[in-house]
């Protein structure tokens, strides 16, 4: 159980893990701001928040742009004049071999993944500073750890959002607030559902819990570390992976 009435950001929250993850704060009572570059989907998604039961904001933002952040936290500061948590979730992947990707697909996932965890981690933390309270919780990737042959890209994103949770953690927690991650292994979401059969059934056979995980599996294990049952957890990666990163 999350703190009740307290104020969340997910970015990329209109669909698949980020939507599983406002639905998991939305239950638990938390007011939601679904951040995403997809408005419409965002829009329905805030909808479906208030249902639950919340208040919920749908706010279009693309991470990877300075004044989008920007906007997108005085926004969240007008409507519910503070953020509590932050769900650094949207990422993409552009995957292709190393020695065939080009510098524009290296560059877009370095700049959603990483440089968008950092831009919006950074702008809630200094909100959440005035406060002495803030919850900052990072989706990486078991691929940060073990790497990813095609991800050379995807992987270094997500190892790089691994150290900059455990800087952020370090210089934050004197203020209250915690920096952790969540490694997610083989998720079943839009974002897998285009691999080919073989490369999934090679996933799961890979997985000592024998199937892909769920985005709730993920959304729990998000719904712990900004629950008061981790207030003393800062700067650790959570491996939801079913046993594949162990
Ligand atoms: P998804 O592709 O289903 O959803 C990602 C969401 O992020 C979409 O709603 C998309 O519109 C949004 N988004 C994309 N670029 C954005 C930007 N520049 N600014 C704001 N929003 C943006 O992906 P999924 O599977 O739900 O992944 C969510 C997170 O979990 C990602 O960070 C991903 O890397 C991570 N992850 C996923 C795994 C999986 O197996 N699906 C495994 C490990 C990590």
């Amino acid at each position: 159980m999350a703190d009740p009435n307290r104020i969340a950001i997910i970015t990329g929250g209109a669909r698949g893990i980020g939507r599983a993850i406002a639905r998991k704060l939305a239950a638990d009572g938390v007011d939601t701001v679904i951040s995403d570059v997809a408005a419409d989907a965002a829009e329905a998604t805030a909808r479906e928040m208030e249902k639950l039961g919340v208040r919920a904001l749908a706010v279009r933002a693309d991470v990877s742009q300075i004044g989008d952040v920007a906007a997108l936290m005085k926004r969240t500061i007008q409507e519910f004049g503070t953020v509590d948590f932050l769900i650094n979730n949207a990422g993409i992947t552009r995957d292709n071999l190393s020695i065939r990707m080009s510098e524009a697909e290296w560059d877009a996932v370095l700049d959603v993944n990483l440089k968008g965890t950092f831009l919006c981690s950074q702008a809630a933390a200094r909100e959440m500073m005035k406060r002495r309270f803030g919850r900052i919780v990072n989706i990486a990737s078991v691929s940060g750890i073990l790497g990813t042959a095609g991800q050379a890209n995807y992987a270094s994103s997500k190892a790089g959002i691994i150290a900059l949770t455990k800087s952020m953690a370090r210089e934050l927690g004197s203020r209250n607030i915690t920096v952790n991650a969540v490694a997610p292994g083989f998720i079943l979401t839009e974002m897998t559902e285009k691999l080919p059969e073989n490369v999934k059934e090679g996933y799961i056979a890979q997985i000592p819990l024998k199937r892909a995980g769920t985005p709730e599996d993920v959304a729990d294990g998000v719904g712990f570390l900004i629950s008061p049952a981790a207030r003393y957890i800062t700067g650790t990666v959570l491996n939801v992976s079913g046993g594949l990163l162990i």
